[in-house]
């Protein structure tokens, strides 16, 4: 059987994406080969989100590249995801990269078998990339990386345009899929042994479908379904969090006691120049609401540093804010420029080592406050869903509890994919470990 293997660059809507992918190989009659090198066909899911993510992946072509000039292997190399949407990426496969078998877009993900198909049977290169293509990907085929949760997309695209985001012109305009269609598939996956479910977008909370149907109905809707123990969002957009979504943490049993709110800056003014059309009070409004809809929900959250013009007070309103907050941990970023968004115009840029003084002291805070609240959990038992086994030895296992705590597991016995009892033992910043009760 023919090998292929799948690298994933980017968030959670890129890792669905490689889900697709491999759905649409396995289709194809190809089977996972978890060497890249012993495989027949190698698919880049790239990202652009920061600049770190661009470099990752022309080393890691660049690799392929030398392989490929060395053992004159006939490996076939595809190029998806987030860079080739962008026009200046086109070039540069184009001119530096032209050995690439097939690339195309996150809007044209649908066409790759044939695209494939059509590189094997003719031998040329294969080039698909559309913009803004309305065309909603077919679902039901993906390959779930595992057995007991899935990630199921519930939005595309972006229409926000923060100012310093590349996402909307990689992933086009923003649709929301039918709510029957994501009800039936998240009934599906239920029946198929499902747990846990992840609903993705970049912008969850403004899905609306075209009968008028919302994000907290689609909650209510999901709650009901047997066989499932959890829901999860991600990522949802502070200006579009509504009462309503609030009171679904008072209502549905199954939706997790966590809420990934990404505050970006804790400075109104910043937050005007990033284009985010919330400002510190109203955040703070829908934080102090969340805490009392939900006394036990964790909280975390992403924040840049460094956005151009970010002033020493600004930069402190971003410091006081994750105290006040008390953030359960929080994804802290560098501002990194990218080419065709508004902010990489700004002229005023901040100096690279006043960004990197302002992320340590950032994440000290960030992490004192992670640390603190993991140790609530010190000589609880608490509710573990089994991702996989731990990398530490084979008695060890790592989940994650109802408020997305990592937790490392020691357990006698194999629990992947179970949602077991677990005894705090020790609680660290990032992680805690327990033993299975
Ligand atoms: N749709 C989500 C975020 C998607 S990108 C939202 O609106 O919250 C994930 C995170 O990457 C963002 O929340 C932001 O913190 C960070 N990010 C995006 N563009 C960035 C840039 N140019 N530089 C640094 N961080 C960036
Ligand atoms: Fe990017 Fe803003 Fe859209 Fe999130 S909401 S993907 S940060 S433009
Ligand atoms: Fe990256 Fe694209 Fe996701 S740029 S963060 S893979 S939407």
């Amino acid at each position: 059987m023919k090998k292929y293997h799948i690298i994933t660059f980017g968030c959670q809507m890129n890792e669905h994406d490689s889900e697709n992918v491999a759905g649409m190989l396995e289709g194809m009659g190809y089977e996972l080969s978890e060497d890249p090198y012993k495989a027949d066909v190698v698919v880049f899911n790239t990202c652009s989100v920061r600049e770190h993510a661009d470099k990752r992946f022309y080393g890691m072509l660049g690799q392929f590249k030398k392989r490929r000039d060395e053992s004159k292997d006939t490996r076939i190399v595809c190029v998806c995801g987030c860079m080739p949407q962008q026009p200046r990426v086109q070039e540069e496969i184009k001119k530096s990269f032209a050995w690439v078998d097939v690339v195309f877009g996150t809007q044209t993900i649908g066409e790759f078998p044939r695209l494939l198909n059509d590189r094997i049977t003719t031998g040329k290169k294969q080039f698909s990339i559309t913009a803004n293509s309305t065309v909603v990907p077919d679902e039901k085929d993906s390959k779930r990386l595992h057995k007991h949760k899935a990630l199921v997309n519930i939005t595309y695209g972006c229409n926000n345009f923060c100012t310093y985001c590349i996402v909307p012109y990689t992933r086009g305009r923003e649709k929301s899929r039918s709510f029957f269609d994501v009800v039936n598939e998240v009934k599906k996956l239920a029946a198929d042994g499902v747990i846990e479910v992840m609903l993705l977008g970049q912008n969850v909370n403004s899905f609306i479908d075209d009968e008028g149907n919302t994000f907290p109905a689609l909650v209510r809707e999901i709650n009901k379904i047997n066989g499932l123990e959890r829901i999860r969002f991600m990522t949802s957009n502070p200006k579009d969090l509504s009462e309503d979504l609030i009171d679904c943490y008072r209502t549905c049993d199954k939706l997790c006691k966590h809420i990934h709110l990404p505050v970006q800056s804790g400075s109104s003014s910043v937050l005007k120049r990033m284009n985010r059309r919330y400002d510190r009070e109203k955040y703070i409004d829908i934080i102090d609401k969340l805490k009392e809809a939900c006394p036990e929900i964790a909280i975390t959250t992403d924040i840049i540093v460094g956005f151009p013009g970010e002033s020493e007070e600004e930069f402190k309103d971003t410091l006081s804010l994750v105290e006040y907050v008390g953030y359960d941990s929080a994804f802290t970023f560098i501002y990194s420029p990218r080419e065709g968004t508004p902010a990489a115009g700004f002229n005023d840029q901040i100096p690279y080592d006043v960004k990197h003084e302002r992320f340590e002291r950032l994440n000290e805070i960030v992490n004192n406050c992670s640390l603190k609240k993991n140790e609530k959990l010190s000589d609880k038992t608490v509710k573990v869903l089994v991702d996989g086994a731990s990398s530490k030895d084979d008695k060890s296992y790592s989940g994650r509890t109802d408020g997305f705590k990592l937790v490392n597991i020691s357990s006698g016995r194999d629990i992947i994919g179970q949602l077991v009892d677990v005894k705090i033992t020790d609680c660290k910043t990032f992680s805690i470990d327990g033993i299975l009760v």
